[in-house]
């Protein structure tokens, strides 16, 4: 699989999550199988880029090629401007969001709300090849199918971005309308493949190994795209690896396993926002981590409580060695998410951009 000259190790994709897949996440999950992960979005608003959430998105420091950067914004010379800052800054990949489903990103409606506009996300798609295509950096498009199950026009958009130089398009199988609710149908994404030349990547609501494999063959795509599964489950691309390979399921990894993972995880992300910042953002990945294990969500209320790297660190290591006594291997995770309003009002403001 390749995306314009860069090859990849495999076609499981991390999705890019905002306020999730920073560089320590992404470095996981490329660590546990992923064969490609794309940053959580940049803003193409100047102004904002000094602020330091941009500049602790713009950080791929010791992470493994290619980089890939996503852009978010809703004029085409400023997202044209954006795709050149960030390729000065390491980008090696540029992905134009067509996907979130948040309200505004820099005030305007940007993200999969630019579907409903078809002239104006071709004009961004245009602008962004040109700024990108002297550095022979490809440009990839994530969208969704459509602005509404009324007008659900992936399709079209697909082929003008293919026309206009697109390397790759993913399409998460919701409409904006839809937010995260109801499920990701995976017609309209059968059609997008069917439609273009250049390689598609499926995403939505893939949560196991078997899922991963109906979602390849249903659609016919090149490669996969998980968010919110690996949510505190980043070996989940090796778990599908392995299934696809053989048919089996591996066995869950080992506690002490998880442990280090979490704890190397830990390290890295307290690296990248220092101990105040990195405390707090750490706790919903701890808490993602154990939310389905036995004694999990008395230790995320306990966890929640604790204020410095060290007392966050202990309590993870002490929860896991106590899980060890009793479970060798990792007892089986119930990975539903909780979509509540709670979950919601995050990611809305996790996906706005300063
Ligand atoms: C917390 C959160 C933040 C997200 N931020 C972004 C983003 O910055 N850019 C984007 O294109 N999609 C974003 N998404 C959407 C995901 O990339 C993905 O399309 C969606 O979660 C569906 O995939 P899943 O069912 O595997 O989670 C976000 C999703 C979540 C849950």
């Amino acid at each position: 699989m390749f995306i314009g000259p860069h090859e990849l190790p495999n076609r499981l994709f991390v999705a890019p999550m905002a306020g999730v897949t920073d560089r320590p996440f992404r470095q996981l999950c490329k660590q546990l199988g992923a064969g490609y992960a794309v940053s959580e979005m940049v803003t193409s608003r100047k102004d904002l880029w000094n602020s330091l959430k941009t500049s602790r998105r713009a950080n791929h420091e010791g992470e493994t090629a290619p980089i890939a950067v996503q852009i978010a914004g809703t004029d085409a010379a400023m997202m044209a401007e954006a795709a050149a800052y960030n390729i000065d800054r390491g980008a090696q990949i540029i992905d134009i969001n067509m996907g979130c489903p948040a309200k505004k990103v820099c005030n305007k409606w940007a993200g999969s709300a630019l579907m409903q506009d078809e002239p104006l996300a071709l004009d961004i798609v245009q602008a962004v090849v040109a700024a990108c295509a002297p550095h022979n950096v490809p440009v990839t498009l994530k969208m969704r199918t459509g602005w509404s199950q009324q007008h659900k026009n992936a399709v079209r958009i697909a082929r003008a971005a293919e026309s206009a130089g697109v390397a790759m398009l993913t399409v998460h199988g919701r409409t904006r309308e839809q937010g995260y609710k109801g499920q990701a149908e995976y017609d309209t994404i059968a059609a997008v493949k069917a439609a273009v030349k250049v390689p598609v990547v499926a995403n939505g609501d893939i949560t196991s190994p078997e899922k991963a494999q109906t979602v390849l063959a249903y659609t016919g795509v090149d490669a996969i795209m998980i968010g919110r599964a690996a949510q505190g489950r980043p070996w989940i691309f090796g778990d599908i690896a392995h299934y696809l390979a053989t048919g089996q399921h591996r066995a869950p990894p080992l506690t002490q396993q998880v442990k280090q993972w979490l704890l190397d995880h830990l390290d890295d992300h307290y690296s990248l926002y220092g101990e105040f910042a990195g405390v707090r953002t750490a706790r919903k990945h701890i808490g993602w981590a154990v939310r389905a294990l036995p004694g999990g969500e008395d230790f995320r209320a306990h966890m929640n409580t604790l204020e410095t790297c060290a007392s966050q660190v202990q309590a993870v290591a002490d929860f896991f060695e106590a899980l060890s006594v009793d479970h060798d291997r990792l007892p089986l995770v119930d990975t539903a998410w909780d979509d509540d309003e709670a979950a919601q009002d995050a990611r809305e403001a996790a996906c706005t951009a300063n």
